[in-house]
């Protein structure tokens, strides 16, 4: 399994956003939105082998943390609009405070909880900060079962960089411009797409 994590600063951990206004009112989990669809979707199919995680440190319930994953989830559909009326449906079910991961739709689970839980219970994949400025990406020998660490628009906070740099991740970049998150996460997908020949995934 493939796993992108997706830090969002602002982005909102409730479904209190409009769908008229995602940018604004998201706290900019409209960035988020697209690296997600980038991550987990392909031409006319689901990549199974992926997951991710959004960690949503913006509004009322925050921080929590939601995680898509491709083997299970249904009703994935490419367009930005369609897809935060999924996730906003998601963070509105009627959840109890848990700190497990809880399935809310098919393929979708959420909890309460930061960056700090999620590494807390990962295992001994190799794991990777993705960060313009870092090490070229190419060349390396990446595992198809490792975990892929984006900032948002502001990049990353202090505190998440060192809580990762605690935990082994190793700093890479996929070029020397700095992108979109969303394009990022397309270009480790394509890196590890060729590495792995999972074109009939
Ligand atoms: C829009 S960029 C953040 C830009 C922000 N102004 C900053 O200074 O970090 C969003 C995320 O994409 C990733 N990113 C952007 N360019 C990259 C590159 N060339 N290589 C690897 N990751 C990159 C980083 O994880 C970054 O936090």
């Amino acid at each position: 399994m493939r796993r992108f994590v997706l830090i969002g600063q602002t982005a909102a951990a409730s479904g209190e956003f409009s769908l008229e206004d995602l940018p604004s009112s998201s706290g900019r989990l409209d960035a988020l939105l697209r690296a997600l669809r980038s991550a987990l979707l392909v031409s006319h199919d689901v990549r199974r082998d992926v997951c991710v995680y959004l960690v949503l440190r913006g509004g009322p319930r925050a921080p929590r943390l939601l995680r898509i994953d491709g083997s299970r989830a249904k009703f994935l559909r490419p367009d930005e609009r369609s897809l935060a009326i999924l996730i906003k449906k998601s963070l509105d079910a009627a959840l109890p405070h848990v700190r497990e991961l809880s399935e809310v739709r098919p393929g979708i689970d959420l909890c309460e909880g930061d960056l700090p839980d999620l590494l807390a219970s990962l295992g001994d994949e190799p794991r990777y900060i993705l960060e313009e400025g870092a090490a070229d990406l190419r060349g390396q020998s990446l595992a198809q079962d490792a975990w892929f660490f984006l900032g948002d628009h502001q990049g990353f906070d202090a505190a998440s960089r060192a809580q990762l740099a605690a935990r082994g991740a190793l700093p890479l970049s996929v070029g020397p411009r700095s992108l979109h998150a969303e394009d990022v996460v397309a270009v480790v997908n394509n890196e590890l797409d060729r590495t792995f020949n999972a074109a009939a995934r």
